[in-house]
Order: C-alpha cells, then structure tokens, then sequence
C-alpha cells in the first residue's frame, strides 16, 4: 500500500499543525482559511487529540508527507472523519487510497464501531466522487444546511460505509419507501 497513516501528537508537533493548516485553503471547510491563533487554540482544546477526536498525517510513498486525516465523534457508535490534502497533492486522485486505509484501520481497530461516517458541501465535487468510488452510499442531503461565509447557505451531503458492507464489499441500497402500515 502506497498510503500510510502516522499519528499525530498535537503538543510535540504543534508547529507542523499549525504550519499545514495555515500554509494550505480549504475552499469547502466553514473555516476555509485558518489562522495560526485558531489552530493553537484547537490543539489546546484537544480537537486534534482527546477522547473524540485522533489525528494523524497521511504519508505516500513517493510524494512524502500529502495532508492530514482526523477521526472524530470516536465515542461514538458512528465516529466522522476530516480529510485535508495539501493543495499540491489534490487532484492526483489519491483521495480513494486514502479514504480505504482509513475505513480499514477504524473498522479493524473498533470492533464496537458499524457505521463510518463522512459530511461534506455538496459541491465538494472531488469529495463526492471519492465516496462513490469507495463504495459508500449517500443518505442525506440536508437543504441549506452549510454556511457559507458572505454567500447563501448551501447543502450539506452525508454519506456512511457500514462494517458489513465494509466486508462483504457491497453497497446496501436505502429504500426510501415508507413501509405500508400494518
Ligand atoms: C477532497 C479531496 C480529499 C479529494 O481528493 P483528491 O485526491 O484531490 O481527489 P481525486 O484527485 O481523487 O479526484 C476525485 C474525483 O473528482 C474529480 N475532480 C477533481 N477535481 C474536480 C473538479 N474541480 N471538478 C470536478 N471533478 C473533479 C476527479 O476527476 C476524480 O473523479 P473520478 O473519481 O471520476 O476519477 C482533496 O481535493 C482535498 O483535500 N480537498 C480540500 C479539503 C476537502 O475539501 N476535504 C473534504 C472534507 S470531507
């Protein structure tokens, strides 16, 4: 496997956090620009380590260290994931990779876990795309739900991999019917 996943530890490398966050724009993220004070205060907040929330860097074998993946809502049955690529690594569709090794490493790790989750904008289109071809199935289309800073708000997508189909390698459908009552 070309990707890997190293573990971040927020204090020790909090100046290559804060160098990532700041040095690269996330156009789809409510923040899309943060600032280093930002940063600073999320890893004293614990949002890239504590009992939610775990961090690491996304190393490729011949491109080095491209982005920065974090699992969050981890005392969840259903955790949810932040996936960033240095703007230099985006588009060489590496995203898929990446987004597997992740899916492996939760559902091999947290037996408890049955449901990965994942959210994005809904014109995140490279994102969407990376879902579908990971297999994971969109359940929700939440109208107006994402804000967008100085512009109309607009939807926010969610998609989940169950653990069954995870290892069975297929994609349960939604039937959106609504049962005939009893
Ligand atoms: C979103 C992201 C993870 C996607 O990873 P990536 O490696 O750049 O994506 P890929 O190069 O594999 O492209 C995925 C698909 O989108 C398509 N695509 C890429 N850019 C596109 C664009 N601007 N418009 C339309 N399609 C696009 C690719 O052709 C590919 O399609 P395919 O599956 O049919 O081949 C990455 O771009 C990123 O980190 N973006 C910033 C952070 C972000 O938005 N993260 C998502 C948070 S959930």
């Amino acid at each position: 496997m070309t990707i890997s996943l190293t573990r971040i530890d927020p204090a020790a490398e909090r100046d290559a956090l804060v160098s990532f966050m700041t040095a690269n724009a996330f156009p789809f993220h409510v923040n899309a620009r943060p600032t280093a004070e930002q940063v600073e205060e999320l890893i004293a907040a614990g949002a890239y380590r504590d009992e939610d929330n775990d961090s690491y860097w996304i190393e490729h074998e011949t491109h080095g260290r491209i982005g920065f993946f974090r699992y969050e809502d981890l005392t969840d049955m259903a955790p949810l994931f932040d996936l960033r690529l240095a703007e230099s690594a985006r588009g060489l569709g590496l995203a898929a990779d990446i987004l597997r090794v992740a899916t492996d490493r939760i559902f091999r790790l947290m037996p408890e876990v049955n449901r990965f989750e994942g959210q994005t904008r809904e014109d995140n289109v490279p994102m969407r795309r990376v879902f579908e071809r990971c297999g994971w199935v969109q359940e929700a289309y939440y109208r107006e739900g994402w804000p967008v800073d100085g512009a109309e708000p607009l939807a926010s997508v969610a998609y989940s991999i169950l653990r069954r189909d995870w290892q069975s390698g297929t994609a349960t459908p939604i039937s959106w019917e609504i049962p005939a009552s009893s």
